[in-house]
């Protein structure tokens, strides 16, 4: 058996929650996946491990044997790779299998993947005999500095980007940046969106070479277990704890600038119905922004610039016409139309996360604006190459 534990990095206090939760980052970590989860789950005799068919048939095994060395009962269970999984077929499965192999309320689920896997698992463990343990086991970049942390959970529901969902914080994560190796380059990609993202809401946090970092990665010159790397992952989790703790269940209206770009980029999500990466629709939904806040004037032209290298050294889509997925297209009015669906409008209409720099290159704040016009939203909708 298997029992050295680790030393996380860090230990997630959410002030509304009963229990810490701690976050293990560093290579190779899986091989003490046991040992964590016993750690954190003391009476816990049997996990469920949710994966998707591709990181299934690369780490599942790995995951279901180290589970079993260190004394637990562990079955997988593999859903098909993709959003389309987050779906309530996909919960009925989750819990079916749950109840087959006997699941208690001291047992619980683990997420062996993406955000896709994370969000569908979350949600499955959150409701299961009204909550269970759950431990994400994140293997994207994506999923390692944003999904995985913070409880949001969800599915989607008739084209509506997360529509049924809840916050349920983990019991752990366990981040192994080996797993980081076998991550396609556009996924890659994609997970610097995020990045990038927090770059904009806290540059103090973000060391000022990303352009160059994102680059050696999409090269595939960086390490995937590089020092520079784990520490960019550290300080994205970092900016994001510090949020959700101040607002997990995103009340107050603080936690909302997580969603900076997102405005935009669920619209653009829904529209490719998914054929446009999260990270992908991500990155152009933060050009979306940054062009709002210049013609609101809190957003400098020379800010918009040093985004864009950033987005362009990670390999990221500038407009619409560079998105690989061919088959894609986005009518100006679909875009409109999806934008009003989501969750961030209310009764006066949109709010939008818009990143502020009035002042030289000082980068680092929002302000949520709900006096963005029709006209401004097109504008910026056309600097992506759409209208
Ligand atoms: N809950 C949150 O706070 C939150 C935050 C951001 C994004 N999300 C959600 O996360 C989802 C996107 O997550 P994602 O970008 O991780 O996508 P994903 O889960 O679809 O994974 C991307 C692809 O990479 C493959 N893959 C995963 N790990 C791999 C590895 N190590 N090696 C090889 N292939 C691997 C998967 O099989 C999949 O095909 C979206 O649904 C988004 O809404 C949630
Ligand atoms: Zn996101």
């Amino acid at each position: 058996m298997d029992d050295f534990l680790p030393t996380p990095i860090t230990t997630v206090d959410i002030p509304s929650q009963p229990q810490l939760y701690p976050i293990w980052l560093q290579a190779g970590v899986l091989s003490h996946l046991g040992a964590c989860i016993r750690s954190v789950c003391p009476n816990s005799s049997r996990w469920l491990v949710v994966t998707d068919e591709t990181v299934g048939s690369l780490y599942g095994a790995t995951v279901v044997n180290n589970l079993e060395s260190s004394g637990f009962q562990a079955d997988l269970v593999t859903l098909p790779c993709g959003e389309a999984s987050k779906s309530l077929a996909s919960l009925e499965t989750l819990w079916q299998a749950a109840q087959h192999h006997g699941l208690t309320r001291h047992d619980g689920f683990i997420a062996l993947g993406g955000g896709v896997v994370g969000d569908v698992t979350g949600f499955a463990a959150a409701t299961y005999q009204r909550g269970v343990g759950f431990v994400q086991v994140p293997t994207t970049l994506l999923a390692m500095v944003d999904a995985s942390v913070g409880g949001k959970v969800a599915i989607h529901q008739n084209r509506c980007k997360n529509n049924i969902g809840a916050f349920y914080q983990p019991h752990a994560v366990v981040m192994d940046s080996d797993t980081l190796k076998s991550l396609p380059s556009r996924q890659v990609a994609a997970g610097w969106a995020e990045i990038i993202k927090t770059a904009l809401l806290e540059t103090t946090a973000i060391p000022n070479d990303i352009a160059q970092l994102a680059n050696l990665m999409s090269d595939h010159s960086l390490d995937s277990t590089h020092s520079r790397l784990l520490d960019i992952i550290a300080r994205c989790i970092a900016v994001k704890q510090a949020v959700v703790a101040a607002d997990p269940t995103e009340s107050t209206g603080h936690r909302m600038i997580l969603n900076l770009g997102h405005t935009a980029a669920h619209a653009l999500e829904t529209v490719s119905g998914f054929g446009l990466l999260h990270g992908e629709a991500v990155a152009l939904g933060l050009r979306v922004a940054c062009h709002v806040g210049e013609q609101l004037g809190v957003w400098s032209p020379q800010a918009s610039l040093q985004m864009d290298t950033w987005l362009q050294q990670a390999k990221l889509p500038c407009s619409v016409s560079e998105v690989l997925d061919k088959e894609v297209h986005f009518l100006l009015a679909d875009v409109l139309k999806a934008m009003q669906g989501d969750k961030k409008s209310n009764s006066s209409g949109l709010r939008w996360v818009i990143p502020t720099a009035t002042s030289g290159q000082t980068l680092g704040a929002v302000q949520i604006r709900s006096d963005v016009t029709q006209h401004q939203i097109q504008q910026a909708l056309t600097h992506i190459g759409i209208g």
